[in-house]
């Protein structure tokens, strides 16, 4: 017989991320899975995400006593439950009803963070009282400014713990896959809307009775009355802010007294800058493939990004997480945290909060099944000598490393004495 991801509708049968992809696929419309699926243009960062874990190989330690393994961290000087958490994905009312919500929730429940997405369908309000848990929220920065500041008082008085700002957006990406399903802007051809029709459950449980789910997070950006898809299409293709720069964040800076991260780091050049800034941390992203192709992937950049500012920000990352011993290869290259975009999406696609909950439990078993088998049994021990990759020199393992930044530190300082 043919070997068959489980495609059914009980997410406890599902035994991987690949699972969850694949039950998500079958309760999804064709327009919706490919929103969710699809990156830019030739998809090539799209498929680096994914391939770059493929170069990293382990080097498990033997004859470790790992009866006890522990995986969780702190992040901001409170602990979460695993080294990862949900990132901000729009518009999750179009997979599951109040997808944000059963995100939030799943979050909570697994003692993890969850990054709300500006363009969400539940009010952050909302969210954060039926929810609980670690609340952060992700905000693009459009041309009125002082939406931001407002949304920013809501977000104060609500208890949103940190601000993501996403900056690489100012451009929308090409998701030519994506733009195929439309005959002209939010207008489905008839091969997707017949599509559609053959979806009930997911009709009836995302458009009934009130049809595509409404904005609730972009505030007075838009005007009454236009917080449907279209109406705020519309709006934000003219908000899209092309001038953005780093005063703005220090812009925010001053006027958001909580955490700030910067979301849309690619390197170790702009790490510096968000450090200067003034931001607590920094988010590794290239918005899971779907802005600029041929970037390079979140992974590609940590080693040289922790070196320089790792210990000074919260170092996070995303892009490609399936595994749970994928998170811990970025763990082991020095990330603070790991955000999962379409890993917990599949899964609220899938079932819902279970889906979503199936997932979290999924990776958080890999993870401690991976921390077994490589003879590490707390996650704080982790570090590059358990790793090797093609044309890498042998891996310093962190005593190595801190030995290796005292000497060059001593050498400096003996060139600028003897300048
Ligand atoms: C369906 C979807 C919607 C997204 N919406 C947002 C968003 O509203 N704000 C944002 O900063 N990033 C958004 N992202 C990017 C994710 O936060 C994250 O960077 C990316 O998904 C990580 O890659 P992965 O999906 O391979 O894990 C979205 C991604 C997906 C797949």
């Amino acid at each position: 017989m043919e070997r068959r991801l489980y495609a059914g509708r009980d997410v406890k049968r599902a035994h991987s991320i690949d699972d969850l992809r694949a039950m998500a696929r079958k309760r999804l419309p064709n327009f919706c899975f490919e929103y969710v699926e699809g990156g830019a243009e030739d998809e090539a960062t799209l498929r680096r995400n994914r391939d770059v874990f493929r170069e990293i190989a382990f080097l498990p330690r033997t004859l470790v006593n790992v009866e006890k393994r522990k995986q969780s961290v702190t992040l901001f000087g409170e602990r979460s439950a695993s080294p990862f958490m949900i990132g901000p994905t729009g518009y999750s009312g179009l997979m599951f009803r109040e997808g944000d919500v059963k995100l939030a929730s799943a979050a909570a429940a697994a003692g993890i963070p969850f990054v709300l997405s500006n363009v969400s369908t539940v009010s952050l309000e909302d969210v954060v009282q039926r929810a609980g848990g670690r609340v952060w929220m992700q905000v693009y920065m459009y041309r009125t400014r002082e939406s931001l500041a407002k949304l920013a008082q809501r977000a104060k008085a609500a208890g949103i713990e940190a601000l993501v700002v996403t900056t690489d957006s100012a451009v929308f990406g090409k998701r030519e896959w994506d733009l195929r399903n439309y005959i002209e802007p939010l207008k489905l051809d008839w091969r997707n809307k017949f599509d559609v029709l053959r979806h009930p459950g997911w009709m009836a449980n995302v458009l009934w009775p009130n049809g595509m789910p409404r904005f609730a997070n972009l505030g007075d950006l838009l005007p009454p009355g236009q917080d449907s898809v279209k109406g705020a299409t519309i709006t934000l293709g003219r908000e899209l802010d092309p001038s953005l720069s780093w005063d703005d964040i220090r812009w925010l800076r001053d006027l958001w007294p909580r955490r700030l991260i910067v979301k849309g780091v690619l390197g170790a050049p702009d790490a510096l800058k968000a450090l200067e800034a003034g931001v607590d941390g920094i988010v590794l992203s290239n918005h899971g493939g779907r802005q600029l192709d041929s970037a390079v992937s979140a992974m590609d950049v940590l080693p040289e990004v922790v070196e320089q500012v790792g210990g000074k920000l919260c170092v996070m990352l995303d892009g490609g997480f399936r595994r749970g011993s994928e998170i811990l290869k970025a763990v082991a290259l020095g990330a603070d945290a790991v955000l999962l975009g379409r890993a917990t999406t599949y899964g609220l696609s899938a079932g819902g909060q279970p889906g979503v909950e199936r997932a979290i439990e999924i990776l958080q078993t890999e993870i401690d099944r991976a921390l077994g088998l490589l003879g590490c049994c707390d996650i704080a021990g982790l570090d590059r000598s358990y790793l090797r990759w093609p044309g890498q020199q042998a891996p310093l393992s962190r005593a190595q490393a801190q030995a290796q930044t005292q000497s060059q530190t001593v050498q400096a300082r003996v060139a600028a004495l003897s300048v």
